[in-house]
């Protein structure tokens, strides 16, 4: 239980001195008086709206919802905009971003008098940055998910955001559908506010977000224009003023076993490839050791639950997820493999907040003993082409590629990779496997999500949809295929993959998690020599501080000065 008198934000409030005049005149000036801030938690909303994501346009009124609580438990709300990542119209990628906005949020909770946070994100990764920016400040923090949009409809059929672009795309240059009906899918697949409805990376976050205990119960899968979304946000502003009372923080939330348990749903709601990226990233800032290797023991235990696209059969998205129980009803059925005594931002344990929940639809969230895929979602492999590995997402892929053997066909850039596809005159065959390299975290920059190479043109009028595929980039969550991705280390920096060369045979096993060029240890030394670095891509600015500091793919891509044990990270300077 803390003191009040000595939150933080008395520092800037509580003392009638000169030093605090400006710091009282200026809150003043908005309107206030002490009425409203004296002995209050200051609970800092940072919204991360704007008109370039569409995923959060209902943040800019929602927030009001949030205040509302804050209010209503006796703290003083300040909202706080934030950069807003919207991962549809961003280039060359989010992810070189994410770290620009993960210090944001941890040195603006810092720099202003905040006594508690709500983070407000959703859209790709929005979630994860903001979690690692208050991961790092770590004072008491609610997320506040952006919920999934509503289903995509068309001509009477459902759509999935990101999957159904792929397959009618494909369809379209198959000449299966018109180009009228091209641009009827266009207005039908995002038709309200809200992150991507399959389980994406959007939802893929929000869950863990949830399992990691840092969300209100239930909060990851309720749709954004659901009234539902509209209590949960104001029940977390009340009760982040609770958890500065209680002195609640996220040191206390993220356990090892919390990261364990957010990795075992998202496991089972079939996740994103970029969940390893991002949890990885946030355990390191947790101070908790969590590496490929949980992922890959936990994915051989853990299995696909959740039956939504673009795993499983059916066309079932996000708003048949909640309808069904939503994530709290997956979970009540993960118990055996859950630690159930962690603590959550409510203030129960997470076994607590499972108690008399229920699954409304055995198809959607499966039982046990009828998952969708026996183990989970993704895979992790090594070998000489990924030493330090690389992934592929069994659940959403063709499974006669499980083991395959194939000749490289390699792209060093999308541009060139893009028009040999589309040429119909390619020599290629459903047996080869395409590589697209210099893709990675400093290479593409920031592993645009690239990995899902498009089926060559020729192939597709054949009726081919899935082939082995090898990159260092990553795809997106929504996407379906046999896709080996984020290989480490990256070509750009000297990986075995920049050593490939086309006609090469690459073999995968992935039951044995094996990947593997066919050549000697002394023909790729030979190779070796032979390589001459790229120029760097920077010279100046953000992207020259991230070329210097990325870490690669299986490291987390985070900064390698911002993780725990780079130099003093404990609390702040008390100076000013
Ligand atoms: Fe924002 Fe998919 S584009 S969640």
């Amino acid at each position: 239980m803390s003191d009040l008198k000595k939150m933080r934000s008395q520092r800037w409030l509580a003392n009638e001195d000169f030093r605090t005049f400006n710091h009282r005149s200026r809150v003043m000036q908005m309107g206030y008086d002490k009425k409203d801030w004296e002995g209050k938690p200051v609970i800092a909303i940072l919204n991360n709206w704007s008109d370039f994501n569409p995923c959060h346009m209902h943040f800019k009124h929602r927030v009001e919802e949030v205040k509302r609580g804050v209010l209503q438990a006796g703290g003083f709300p300040l909202e706080l905009p934030t950069v807003s990542l919207g991962e549809n119209l961003i280039k060359p990628s989010a992810l070189l971003y994410r770290n620009m906005l993960a210090m944001e949020v941890e040195e603006m909770i810092r720099a202003f008098p905040v006594d508690g946070v709500i983070l407000m994100g959703g859209c790709d990764k929005t979630t994860p940055a903001m979690l690692l920016g208050a991961t790092s400040a770590d004072l008491p923090t609610i997320f506040i998910p952006a919920g999934p949009m509503l289903r995509g409809n068309w001509a009477g059929k459902t759509l999935g955001s990101g999957s159904d672009a792929f397959k009618y795309w494909d369809d379209k240059r198959a000449g299966i559908i018109s180009s009228t009906e091209w641009e009827d899918i266009l207005s039908g697949i995002a038709r309200s506010p809200g992150t991507c409805m399959t389980m994406g990376t959007a939802s893929t976050m929000t869950s863990i977000a949830e399992a990691l205990g840092m969300t209100m119960p239930g909060a990851a899968s309720i749709p954004a224009v659901d009234a539902a979304h509209q209590r949960m946000c104001t029940q977390a502003g009340r009760r982040v003023v609770e958890m500065v009372v209680e002195d609640l923080r996220p040191s206390a939330i993220q356990t090892r076993n919390a990261f364990l348990n957010a990795i075992t749903v998202a496991m089972s709601v079939g996740c994103s490839t970029n969940a390893i990226i991002h949890v990885i990233a946030q355990a390191r800032r947790a101070g908790q050791d969590i590496s490929l290797e949980d992922f890959d023991e936990l994915s051989r235990k853990v299995p696909v639950l959740a039956n939504i696209r673009p795993n499983g059969t059916s066309h079932y998205l996000m708003e048949d997820f909640y309808y069904a129980g939503g994530l709290p009803g997956l979970m009540s059925r993960l118990k055996p493999f859950l630690h159930l005594d962690e603590k959550t931002v409510s203030g129960m344990t997470l076994g607590e907040t499972l108690e008399g929940v229920q699954v409304y639809n055995d198809d959607v969230i499966r039982p046990l003993d009828k998952p969708i895929y026996t183990e989970g979602a993704l895979a992790v492999l090594r070998g000489n082409l990924a030493p330090d590995g690389c992934v592929i997402k069994p659940s959403a892929m063709s499974q006669e590629f499980l083991v395959h053997r194939g000749p490289a066909m390699v792209f060093d850039d999308y541009p060139t990779l893009k028009a040999a596809l589309d040429d119909e005159d390619l020599d290629i065959t459903a047996d080869h496997v395409i590589v697209l390299r210099n893709a990675g975290p400093k290479g593409g920059p920031g592993m645009p999500e690239w990995g899902m190479v498009p089926i060559p043109q020729k192939l597709v009028k054949q009726g081919v949809r899935d082939m082995l595929r090898i990159s260092d980039a990553r795809m997106s969550g929504t996407s379906y295929g046999a896709c080996v991705l984020h290989v480490a280390p990256e070509a750009y920096v000297g990986g075995n993959l920049a050593l490939l060369r086309n006609g090469d045979i690459i073999s995968m096993d992935v039951p044995a998690r094996q990947i593997n060029i066919e050549i000697s240890d002394q023909e790729l030394a030979r190779r070796r020599e032979e390589w001459v670095a790229p120029a760097p891509r920077y010279g100046r600015g953000y992207g020259w501080m991230y070329s210097e500091h990325i870490t690669q793919a299986n490291e987390g891509c985070d900064f390698d000065f911002l993780k725990t044990s780079f130099g003093e990270t404990a609390g702040e300077p008390d100076i000013f």
